[in-house]
């Protein structure tokens, strides 16, 4: 997608003013007033690989556009709208709290970073709290640059300590607990409720091998003190909701490796064994829910999808008392029955609330949706141009696999069964064998379960 640069200088002043005003100073969480139990549910919106540049970083010139415009679906360039959107979302709902589930950056630029962290400052004054965690491109990042006269200029990136410094008002500072190996916290929202952040980047080694590692792990000291968090709310009888960068279990069965955390079975039994059910996670860009049965029970990985990438929506968790089981009074046990569902941004209503007359955002969800589909569709256009196939053959595969991969995307490829079996592209995917191609296509086009976009989880009173 190619916003004028008018439409970015509108777009680069109404960020301005969300980002503006305000220093990064200031008080850190107080732990809010418990929602009523009995009345009231709680409410927690996700995001993660948000990307985000700092416009101070670029000057939208032609490299720039080029690369935020990457083969990876990324639309860099539509972020100030998505992050204009999600504030209007956010004002209007007044849920209790956002996660930020890593991948704050585009490649862990300083300013990008504080930028952000302006952003949330602004956010808050809507009441909403706001908690974060780092992901693989946001700290000690050999590739942080910025965008000027089409050439890339070195920029500074952020140790762990000065993450923790910008963000200390989003998690850190108000922290009930931090592990001394890590940058992941429990901070406590309201009592009765805990967050398990956890930081699972291996960011160490990043300057010496010259990029930004890709994969995630935690050390046997972070295990440790994990599990004496999770006692700490037991004894307590906080709920406790879990948060983490990378997946903790292969979603997909070619695109795993430096996605899914190392040792992830044990880690799986870790989180069954003290009762966590379910973990919030990011980094494969995809909307994706994947599950694995354990000795102590099941464990749910929920990957929300990328802000910065199509369909740019967003995790909606919310948890209430359940109605009591049947049975006699002395037996029945409460619990909270916690709902995951997805919310699109309506970048078309914010677009009209600040007076753009572009219809790329007034048609945002149809653009963004074309746009995905290209880049997408590329992707194999690229790969088939030196094979055999005739024009129309190319065309016909290329096209499915943009919609093959904006219903993946979406978390919606249960859609495929309906229309995808007649297409031509389907056909000569059976007919002949395109290697990486063909082996991610049929992938993709099938929804193992579960539904990815929805989960229910009942949990008992800890
Ligand atoms: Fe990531």
């Amino acid at each position: 997608m190619r916003f004028s640069n008018k439409t970015m200088l509108i777009l680069f002043f109404t960020l301005a003013a969300l980002l503006g005003g305000c220093g990064i100073q200031g008080a850190a969480h107080r732990p809010a007033e418990a929602p009523d139990r009995e009345r009231r549910e709680i409410s927690i919106y996700i995001t993660n690989d948000v990307h985000f540049l700092a416009p101070s970083l670029h000057d939208m010139g032609q490299l720039y556009r080029r690369l935020a415009s990457g083969s990876d679906g990324k639309n860099i360039e539509a972020l100030p709208a998505l992050l204009g959107a999600l504030s209007m979302t956010v004002e209007a709902e007044k849920p209790d709290i956002l996660l930020v589930n890593g991948d704050l950056t585009f490649n862990g630029e300083r300013q990008s970073h504080e930028s952000l962290a302006r952003y949330f400052e602004e956010l808050e004054k809507t009441g909403i709290q706001v908690f974060v965690l780092p992901g693989n491109h946001d700290i000690s990042n050999p590739f942080a640059r910025g965008f000027f006269n089409n050439e890339l200029r070195a920029v500074p990136s952020v140790s762990p300590g000065e993450f923790a410094a910008i963000y200390r008002n989003f998690g850190f500072a108000g922290a009930l607990s931090r592990d001394r190996g890590s940058l992941s916290y429990v901070a406590e929202p309201f009592p009765g409720l805990r967050l398990l952040m956890l930081d699972s980047c291996k960011y160490t080694n990043n300057r010496t091998l010259g990029f930004p590692e890709l994969g995630g792990a935690f050390s046997e000291a972070t295990r440790k003190w994990i599990r004496g968090e999770a006692e700490k709310a037991r004894r307590d009888g906080a709920l406790l909701v879990a948060s983490l960068h990378h997946n903790i279990m292969d979603h997909h069965p070619l695109i795993n490796e430096g996605f899914t955390i190392d040792d992830a079975e044990s880690f799986q039994d870790l989180l069954a064994g003290e009762g966590i059910q379910f973990v919030l996670s990011g980094h494969i860009h995809a909307q994706e829910i994947s599950t694995r049965q354990r000795e102590a029970g099941a464990v749910y990985d929920i990957a929300t999808s990328a802000l910065a990438v199509y369909p740019h929506q967003i995790g909606v968790l919310t948890a209430a008392p359940a109605a009591a089981s049947p049975g006699p009074s002395s037996e029945r046990s409460s619990a909270w029955e916690w709902r995951y569902a997805v919310k699109a941004l309506d970048v078309e209503s914010w677009a009209r609330v600040v007076g753009l007359a572009d219809e790329r955002f007034l048609d945002f969800s149809q653009k963004s949706r074309d746009y995905f589909m290209m880049v997408s569709g590329n992707m194999a256009r690229r790969r088939l141009s030196t094979s055999s196939l005739s024009d129309e053959e190319i065309e016909a595969l290329s096209s499915l696999m943009g919609l093959l991969n904006s219903r993946y995307f979406s978390g919606t490829s249960y859609l495929n069964a309906q229309d995808v079996p007649a297409s031509l592209g389907y056909r000569l995917l059976q007919e002949h064998d395109y290697e990486f191609f063909s082996s991610y296509v049929r992938t993709i086009m099938e929804d193992r379960p579960p539904r990815d976009t929805e989960l229910t989880i009942r949990i008992p009173e800890r």
